[in-house]
């Protein structure tokens, strides 16, 4: 028997339109939610990543400013732009792509970010009031996915989540937001011994290493749900996931494909924090009557 695969491109569209919705009435109140990309240098994958927030966010209604600096751009630059945003009432949200080049210091940029339009949820302040359970704008994918379990009535509470991967924007934000939920949750990294041992136990896997079709039908329970937040290509060039999808979806309960699982959503929650943020600015703009 096969699981069911999640389908990230539909869930991802059902929330864009009530995202579309929201978006029309603060366009009633006078309110153009507004959402600024910086990218620096020519990576070829960040410009794309970058073209699909910004029509994705047009889409929906925004208003979208695209800043493209040079990879030569000077650390004192890019900050000034920073603070140019920050101080413009027509941006809600600034979101500075990832990686940057090596002689500008990501810390430093972050946390130039003003935390209110902070929508990658990258700034030391959402994440630690993110950690303590405050409101907090939310790293996008470990946002997008709580999204996807939500939207397939995925139980969380109880059920053992096993995280694969520590990273600052995914695995770490994923196991305390499923933490959250009541799940207990496992890291496993690069250095975890007998990987396969925690794998086989999770309930909830969530794959977010980097390695092409790393995670096979072994390293998975029967009837898991499986989360793949890989985005790879594989020997013919063709995009894949960090698990091995035609090995692991017969044994799988649910599965997401790469593409169209989790990709969707990650862009999908820069919008929703995004208009989170507009929703906010147009209430002390106008007052809490409206
Ligand atoms: N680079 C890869 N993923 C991301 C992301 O979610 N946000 C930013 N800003 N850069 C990235």
């Amino acid at each position: 028997m096969s699981g069911t695969i999640i389908d990230g491109i539909a869930i991802g569209k059902v929330i864009r339109e009530e995202i579309k919705e929201r978006v029309d009435l603060l366009k009633e109140k006078g309110c153009v939610p507004g959402l600024a990309v910086i990218v620096v240098g020519d990576d070829q994958a960040s410009h794309t990543y970058v073209r699909n927030k910004q029509k994705s966010s047009v889409e929906v209604g925004m208003k979208s400013e695209l800043i493209k600096l040079p990879a030569t751009v000077t650390e004192a630059e890019l900050l000034e732009h920073i603070t140019k945003l920050n101080e413009d009432d027509s941006i809600n949200g600034i979101l500075v792509q990832l990686p940057l080049p090596n002689h500008i210091d990501e810390n430093l940029v972050i946390r130039a970010i003003d935390p209110k339009k902070d929508v990658d949820g990258f700034h030391p302040e959402n994440v630690g009031k993110m950690i303590i359970g405050q409101r907090a704008f939310l790293s996008c994918t470990p946002y997008g996915i709580i999204k996807l379990l939500e939207r397939t009535n995925t139980e969380i509470k109880g059920k053992h989540a096993v995280i694969v991967g520590r990273s600052n924007i995914v695995g770490k934000p994923m196991g305390q937001l499923l933490l959250q939920r009541d799940a207990t949750v496992t890291y496993c990294h690069s250095k975890t011994e007998d990987l396969a041992s925690f794998t086989k136990q999770a309930d909830i896997l969530i794959v977010a290493i980097g390695r092409t079709k790393f995670i096979t039908a072994e390293h998975v329970k029967e009837g898991a749900v499986v989360i793949d937040v890989g985005m790879n290509r594989d020997e013919n060039g063709k995009l894949c996931g960090d698990v091995d999808f035609e090995s692991v979806k017969g044994k799988a309960g649910a599965i997401t494909p790469v593409p169209g699982g989790v990709g969707p959503m990650t862009i999908t929650m820069l919008l929703k924090n995004t208009l989170h943020s507009a929703e906010q600015a147009c209430i002390a703009k106008n007052g809490s009557e409206q």
